[in-house]
């Protein structure tokens, strides 16, 4: 019964953008991630953003994008290099709606315009599908120790080549 979003609009991140985008970060992880990672190891990856001057110097540091509704933002990516995948979060409140998808869409063609051939990914396992459908491939599992918890994650994989190729002449 919910209603239908308006489209979201993309914008680059701006330096003020950061304590909205930190809690983004948080929001998603608490509420999207507790069926694959404990309270502990939730509460490790969300607090990555509590120290926020870090967190913004991370966010200026990559090409970051913020997907907004109403001028407001809702979600955010990162693209780290020509080729990774550093950030991708949408708000709870709108998540299911497309906004992942946009974002990364719009990563994966500014990775193409950075001449990457392919574009990666850490993916969290809440995600694993999410990438999937998009294309993505499982290309190993990690564990990585975040804030003294460990959690696990799969680098997946997905070419560009389709993408920068010539679209058909007609
Ligand atoms: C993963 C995430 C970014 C997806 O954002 P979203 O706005 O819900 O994604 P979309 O609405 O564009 O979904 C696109 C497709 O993926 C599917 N999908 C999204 N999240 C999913 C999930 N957790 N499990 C299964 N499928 C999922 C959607 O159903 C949709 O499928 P469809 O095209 O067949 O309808 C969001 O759930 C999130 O922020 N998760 C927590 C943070 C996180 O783990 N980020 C990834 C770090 S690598």
């Amino acid at each position: 019964m919910g209603q239908a979003l308006p489209k979201p609009a993309l914008r680059p991140y701006l330096a003020e953008d950061t304590p909205v985008l930190a809690a983004i970060f948080a929001a998603a992880i608490e509420e999207l991630t507790g069926d694959d990672y404990n309270e502990a190891q939730q509460q490790a990856w969300a607090s990555v953003a509590d120290d926020e001057e870090q967190f913004g110097r991370r966010l200026a540091s990559e090409l970051t994008l913020i997907a907004t509704l109403r001028n407001s933002p809702v979600g955010f990516a990162a693209l780290k290099g020509a080729d990774q995948i550093d950030m991708l979060y949408v708000h709870p409140g709108v998540v299911g709606q497309g906004v992942g998808s946009m974002l990364c869409e719009a990563l994966e063609k500014l990775a193409g315009g950075r001449g990457a051939k392919s574009l990666t990914v850490d993916a969290s396992d809440n995600a694993l599908e999410f990438f999937s459908k998009r294309g993505y491939v499982a290309k190993q599992r990690n564990t990585v120790s975040i804030n003294g918890e460990w959690l696990a994650n799969t680098t997946m994989q997905k070419s560009l080549a389709d993408a920068t190729s010539p679209g058909d002449p007609q």
